[in-house]
């Protein structure tokens, strides 16, 4: 392939996953298959590798993340970005409306928004290609996250239609509550402390300074202005209907996100009909925005110095209520961390009745100065987890006691620690410390572990205490007559606990991977090891720089994966399990041949017939290993065109045998 050739593709390949990537994330309306398009962005990718100089700044393969942005630039917005006057007085916004209505004579149209709860964005477009993103920070110069932001696959890369040379649209970015619940439960899981809020966990994405982690976590955006000078737009409802032709997500008009109305009272319609709808909706808004819609109207009505006159956001109040803090217990999880949770007296709140609430940790308790028997005010954060928000010190008896965090574990009696950096305190005894060693069970036979469902929490429990099982690889060795005597057993529910544990057997090993619950490798994470590492012996012996040169795998799961396996404790355990049954490696691949076995290939270049890395499957598929780089060890270079020249230097140095595509496919099919 020539340079010219690959210069071409690379452009027409650009151009048309943009295109298919706004069918399917803004329109929802895809003309290809996920197969097709994954098919030629592998082939771009390809391209780009070979021929670097052609690669644009506004390719698709940016959405997929992979630049590291070490510190965020500081940027001076052109167009400083302001906030909005806001109330929680329906009187005020009835106040707001008038004076609009002395300062402007003609006829007064207002668009009626919802108020995204994200984080604030404004991205720049020259001659239709996303340049620049930048966070609100200070209003007026904020950070450059442009390599984060186009990970967002509803935020288009490349304009289309007749779109301004050289403007800035503004947005937020928020997360969805489902993904939010997602991400949450993956941290539960793992026994991490979890993101209060959709925002709060917006914004600490946008300043992930690894663009593929942006890339995972399903970020979205609205945009709600446009900034520019001589634009051909002359309202704010106009300019909606604009960016949409140029190829944006606006909101869904259809759903009422979005209304133009002439009147104080369709103003009030739409506050009232949020009021109640927002529980219903698929993200998270505080409130309303009402807006001037023509530009004219806009400008005659300017500025105050924080806030433009033309528009004010009407904020939901958060239902709060005031109850008894009866007493505080702290709870002691599978790895040992300590969470403080409030006992209340039972009240009523966004139509559920609250009993109990999370503290966090001791840093939470020491902010809300708690005492036993206070009144507390209480709020769903996030619409979520209840949280104490303050104290209602007129109320707090004179002898009442502060809170204090406990020194000792509730259920151990060690001595807790609290590790640098960690905002948690733990119980360090994790041999024994009961709810840790039963935890780590449950989380063991959980169905998304080893799913064995014939054992409940309450019968771990009880295993343990009667000293059957102290670890999960006890209940491999357990028979029928010591089931059989447990409390609320019977020969039926004996037998059924034991075919579970027999059928675990059958578990693939990322899954055991997972379920052996080691500190951060959640559901995903042990995917990715199992796949890296083909067994668990390949795992326990990796080196630090094998662990974190598999996708996603940092420093912080690497250390814990390399601590767990140091453990001889652990050791004897992995061996109880292989003892009994258990998978400890992955599925052999079936093998098309064995025709390449012994033989390590480096593949370099592009080809014709196969992308890289369908050349570098059917070399696996066929026995053979793919390695890096060249050297002594290597037994063939397959060399597509391009291959670099330094490369060409050091196989005829090391005499490694050169193949040309054309050979290997013989090489191949003899
Ligand atoms: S218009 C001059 N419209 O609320 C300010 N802002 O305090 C123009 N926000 O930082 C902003 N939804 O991040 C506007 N539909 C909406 C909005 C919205 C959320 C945020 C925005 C801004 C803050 C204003």
């Amino acid at each position: 392939m020539t340079a010219l050739e690959a210069k071409q593709e690379i452009e027409r390949l650009t151009k048309e996953l943009n295109y298919h990537n706004h069918l399917y994330y803004v329109e929802s309306n895809p003309e290809i298959t996920d197969y097709d398009f994954d098919m030629r962005l592998n082939r771009l990718q390809v391209l780009e590798q070979n021929f670097p100089e052609f690669a644009s700044e506004i390719s698709p393969t940016k959405r997929v993340g992979g630049d590291i942005t070490k510190k965020f630039a500081s940027i001076k917005h052109r167009f400083p970005m302001l906030s909005l006057g806001n109330t929680y007085s329906r009187e005020e916004i009835i106040d707001w409306e008038n004076r609009i209505k002395k300062s402007i004579e003609t006829k007064i149209e207002y668009v009626c928004e919802l108020k995204y709860d994200g984080v604030a964005i404004g991205i720049a477009y020259e001659n239709g290609k996303l340049v620049r993103a930048v966070t609100r920070g200070d209003g007026t110069s904020g950070e450059d996250v442009t390599a984060n932001v186009k990970t967002i696959k509803t935020i288009p890369l490349q304009l289309q239609g007749d779109y301004p040379k050289d403007f800035e649209i503004r947005g937020e970015i928020f997360y969805p509550i489902a993904s939010f619940h997602k991400m949450n439960e993956e941290r539960r899981e793992n026994d991490e402390s979890e993101y209060a809020n959709p925002r709060n966990l917006a914004s600490g994405t946008l300043k992930q300074q690894d663009s593929r982690i942006v890339a995972s976590r399903g970020l979205d955006c609205f945009l709600y202005g446009i900034y520019g000078e001589d634009l051909p737009i002359n309202s704010h409802f106009e300019s909606v209907l604009k960016a949409k032709e140029w190829g944006f997500k606006i909101p869904v008009l259809a759903e009422n996100y979005i209304h133009k109305t002439d009147s104080i009272d369709g103003i009030m319609e739409f506050i009232e009909y949020w009021d109640k709808q927002r529980e219903n909706l698929p993200f998270e808004i505080d409130g309303v925005v009402i807006k001037v819609n023509n530009y004219e109207a806009q400008q005659e009505l300017g500025f105050t110095a924080k806030s433009p006159r033309w528009a004010i956001a009407y904020k939901f109040k958060t239902e709060r209520v005031e109850t008894l803090l009866e007493s505080v217990v702290f709870q002691v999880g599978r790895t040992g961390s300590i969470t403080p949770v409030a006992n209340l007296k039972a009240v009523q709140l966004g139509g559920t009745v609250v009993r109990r609430a999370s503290l966090h940790n001791a840093d939470q308790i020491e902010k809300n100065d708690l005492y036993l028997g206070d009144s507390v005010y209480v709020e769903k954060g996030g619409e979520i987890i209840p949280k104490i928000v303050g104290v209602n010190l007129e109320k707090r008896a004179a002898n009442a006691h502060k809170v204090d965090f406990i020194t000792h574990c509730p259920e151990c009696q060690t001595e807790l620690v609290r590790r640098e950096g960690e905002s948690n305190h733990f119980c360090p005894n994790e041999k024994a410390c009961p709810p840790q060693v039963t935890g780590r069970m449950e989380h063991f036979i959980a169905r998304k572990g080893m799913n064995i469902d014939g054992l409940g929490v309450e019968t771990i429990v009880q295993l343990f205490q009667a000293g059957l099982v102290k670890n999960v690889a006890d209940l491999y060795t357990l028979t029928f007559d010591q089931v059989v005597n447990l409390d609320r057993m019977a020969d039926r529910s004996a037998n059924n606990l034991l075919q579970s544990v027999e059928a675990s057997k059958q578990i693939p090993y990322e899954r055991v991977l997972f379920a052996l619950g080691i500190r951060f490798v959640g559901e995903t994470v042990a995917k990715k090891l199992a796949t890296k590492f083909d067994n668990i012996d390949l795992l326990a012996q990796a080196s630090f720089d094998e662990l974190i040169a598999v996708d996603e795998i940092g420093e912080r799961i690497a250390i814990s994966v390399q601590s767990y396996f140091l453990e001889e404790e652990h050791k004897q355990l992995i061996e109880k399990l292989r003892l009994a049954g258990v998978q400890l490696q992955g599925v052999k691949k079936e093998l098309l041949s064995n025709k390449f076995e012994g033989m390590n290939f480096v593949v370099s270049g592009v080809f014709s017939t196969f992308s890289r890395d369908e050349l570098k499957k059917v070399i696996e598929d066929n026995g053979g290993k793919n390695v890096s780089s060249i050297s002594a060890k290597t037994t063939y270079i397959v060399a597509g065109e391009n291959m670099g020249p330094a490369k060409l230097d050091k196989a005829t140095k090391l005499g490694v045998s050169i193949l040309t595509e054309q050979e290997f496919i013989e090489f191949l099919n003899n």
